[in-house]
């Protein structure tokens, strides 16, 4: 109980999960760490939750990415946050992490956030109602153009939600399930009541069709700023033009004889020399960009090297070098310490060291 007499509202943030959409970049890192605009996806939601006066949160990790996630979460108080990291041992589906985090949760009513999910606009107004208008959930709705592709709810006369389906055929409405909920401890016996589905998961959709069957109140609360599920690389680079759309300008690394145009963030001990940037673009820190072409929408991480290249709409991560190509790079998602140049002009032929998975296009 706190001083208002009423348990204190607390955080769950899913960072485990396979991330098997985002390979090869998930076999070696977690896809909640893959930075946005130079921050991990991550630390927005942990920002999020903290804009919202959420103190107690507790984070889903992964046995084989949690250590990554500690080391670069930490203790939360850089966000303004006491983070708690539980493990869940196999990533048997949402609601399967919702009981993981049962013991942390206790009676306190939550925000479940799913840990690869950006909103623009926070949870503020999702945590405001959930106060004043106390339903035993309440469900993030956002209206799509293609609701087919989305877990979808429908609502009741009285504006509530009566039905959840997951990539209807023929969809009743264009409102489609974003990654964020909040809930009352109601949702912890319907996730205990539920049966793995055809995808051997304990489906979040599930649970809260089992809240509605039970005539508990469901309410739905539909966001118009934008929301984004990094899930795959194509969502990752989608983001990352959002959020810098949002950037201002500054620049405090070294230009010589280098032009920045538009917003353009270029960080301390970055260099840049006989350069473009065009903005919205960010360098990070220490990386060294020389006779290079910097073009809308790219974020370079700390400590990049490019050299006699042009890069376009891409996100690279830190670590990485790229230098002396022919063409631009654009649409592109670059690890971390990767490197990518030309090789010697003779004999004509293709050489690879690729590791499992990839993608690799000849165009
Ligand atoms: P998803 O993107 O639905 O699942 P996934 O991470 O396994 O990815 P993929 O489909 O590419 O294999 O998960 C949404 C978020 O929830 C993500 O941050 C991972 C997290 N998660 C858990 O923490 N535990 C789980 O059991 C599942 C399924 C996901």
């Amino acid at each position: 109980m706190d001083a208002r007499g009423g348990n204190r509202l607390k955080g769950l943030i899913l960072s485990g999960g396979k991330g098997t959409r985002l390979r090869p970049l998930t076999h070696t890192s977690a896809k909640q760490l893959v930075p946005v605009a130079n921050k991990p996806v991550l630390f927005y939601g942990l920002e999020a939750m903290s804009a919202a006066g959420i103190g107690d949160v507790g984070v889903i990790i992964a046995p084989e990415t949690g250590g990554e996630i500690r080391a670069a979460a930490g203790d939360g108080s850089r966000f303004g946050v006491s983070i708690e990291y539980i493990e869940q041992e196999q990533p048997l589906g949402l609601a399967h992490a919702v009981l993981t985090g049962e013991p942390f949760l206790g009676d306190s009513p939550f925000v479940m956030y799913l840990g690869d999910n950006l909103l623009r606009d926070g949870i503020v107004d999702l945590v405001e109602t959930f106060r004043t208008e106390k339903p035993d959930a309440l469900i993030l709705l956002t209206p799509v153009p293609d609701p087919e592709q989305y877990g979808v709810a429908e609502l009741n006369g009285q504006g509530r939600v009566s039905r959840l389906i997951e990539k209807p055929k023929e969809p009743k409405t264009n409102l489609a399930l974003v990654g964020v909920y909040m809930f009352t401890p109601a949702i912890f016996e319907a996730a205990r009541s539920i049966k793995p589905s055809w995808r051997g998961e304990l489906e979040i959709t599930d649970a809260i069709q089992t809240l509605v069957d039970r005539g508990l109140r469901v309410d739905p609360h539909i966001v118009h700023g934008w929301w984004k599920d990094t899930g795959q690389v194509q969502d990752m680079l989608d983001a990352n033009r959002l959020i810098l759309d949002d950037v201002g300008e500054r620049v405090e690394g070294e230009l010589v004889e280098s032009r920045v145009e538009g917003r353009v963030v270029i960080e301390p001990g970055a260099r840049l020399e006989r350069t473009t940037v065009r903005g919205p673009a960010i360098v990070g820190r220490g990386s060294q960009v020389r006779n290079a072409y910097i073009g809308p929408y790219t974020a370079i991480g700390d400590e990049v090297r490019i050299e006699n290249a042009e890069l376009e709409h891409s996100i690279v991560l830190s670590g990485s070098s790229i230098r002396d190509l022919e063409y631009r790079i654009e649409a592109s998602l670059i690890g971390k310490d990767v490197r990518i140049g030309r090789g010697p002009p003779l004999p004509k032929a293709y050489r690879f060291v690729v590791g499992d998975h990839a993608d690799v296009q000849i165009l």
